[in-house]
């Protein structure tokens, strides 16, 4: 058990080097999320002046937003250690009693997709978030009985990417809900300057705002574009990011002027030539471009939206003038209602 596991169940999954040491550590250093922030800052704070572990906190929103990077910044500003696990790796109760009984006292337990919790799993948490205890049954049959064992005093940090995806008596027992929402252009422009900067890469203020306008509003994917367009930079030009060596990278790994990829594109495409625009319902459209109707929702809906390329209506999603007019198509007359 279980440090190792606990640990390398999801240990800032996928992370390079680079990506570890893109993360901000300090409240102070974390761009964008200003209510959030904002909020934060005054829980932490009183939780410190009063000696007290922070409440349990449920961050949600798309995926890429920083809610693992928040997590460890807030267990710097409250001094305290973090743990790091996710919904799917912990199988039985006995998995999650295991991480719950080896906390210290004010350590924090970050549980990412905390929506994927198998039921009996989540039953586990609910003394122990709101008491600090864990019922054991020991035994079997009718000599079975419940142990209590009392537990540190903990916070629980959780990330999902919807709040609709828990169950409500988990949604209750968090003190501090927040959303966190897409990025603007300049949020991301001003993340990327700070990595350029941390990967030692010259970029100006038209590159980085190029590759900001393209990054679906997502930090995680801005910082991904910066690796590759830093590669372009430094093969086919002087190593500095201009706005053309953007532009020349972008174009060729087929992200388009407003950041649409190729899923994206195939998903307005299908609703547009397929279905003279929409309405089209969520479950046809995940069958027909072949992606998970979670994953739609969750992943690239929210930016499609926010674009105002796409519309969602009680019968279904359909597409927009304005991206009727991305796409270069004309939107067809007798189709009035997309708005
Ligand atoms: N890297 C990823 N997300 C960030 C954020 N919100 N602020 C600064 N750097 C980041």
């Amino acid at each position: 058990m279980d440090e190792e596991r606990i640990i390398s169940t999801r240990s800032l999954s996928g992370d390079s080097d680079d990506e570890l040491s893109l993360r901000p550590k300090r409240l102070s250093e974390y761009i964008g999320q200003t209510k959030v922030k904002e909020n934060m800052k005054v829980y932490i704070d009183a939780a410190l002046s009063r000696n007290e572990s922070l409440d349990h906190v449920l961050l949600y929103g798309p995926p890429g937003l920083g809610k693992t990077t928040l997590a460890g910044i807030i267990a710097n500003e409250m001094g305290s250690n973090l743990r790091i696990t996710s919904g799917p790796s912990i199988e039985r109760a006995g998995d999650l009693a295991a991480i719950l009984t080896s906390l210290s006292h004010g350590d924090i337990l970050f549980i990412d997709e905390i929506h994927r919790l198998s039921r009996s799993v989540e039953e586990i948490l609910y003394p122990a978030m709101e008491d600090f205890s864990l019922d054991i049954i020991l035994g079997k049959g009718p000599g079975a009985h419940s142990v209590r064992l009392d537990l540190p005093r903990f916070t629980l940090i959780g990330a999902t990417t919807r709040t609709g995806l828990l169950t409500a008596p988990l949604r209750d027992r968090f003190g501090v809900i927040s959303r966190l929402e897409l990025y603007s252009p300049s949020e991301l422009d001003e993340i990327i300057r700070r990595s350029a900067n941390i990967l030692n890469t010259k970029i100006d203020a038209f590159g980085s705002m190029e590759i900001a306008s393209r990054s679906r509003g997502t930090p995680r994917i801005a910082n991904r574009l910066l690796r590759r367009v830093r590669d372009f930079a430094q093969v086919k030009g002087s190593g500095e990011i201009t706005k053309e060596i953007a532009d020349l990278a972008l174009s060729t790994m087929e992200v388009d002027k407003v950041g649409l990829d190729m899923i994206d594109r195939k998903m307005m495409m299908f609703i547009i030539e397929n279905f003279g625009g929409g309405p089209v319902g969520l479950e046809t459209l995940a069958a027909s471009i072949g992606e998970d109707a979670n994953t739609i929702e969750d992943v690239y809906e929210p930016y499609l939206l926010q674009l105002g390329f796409l519309n969602r209506t009680p019968r279904g999603r359909m597409a927009t003038s304005k991206a009727y007019e991305h796409f270069g198509i004309n939107k067809p007359t007798q189709m009035s209602l997309d708005e």
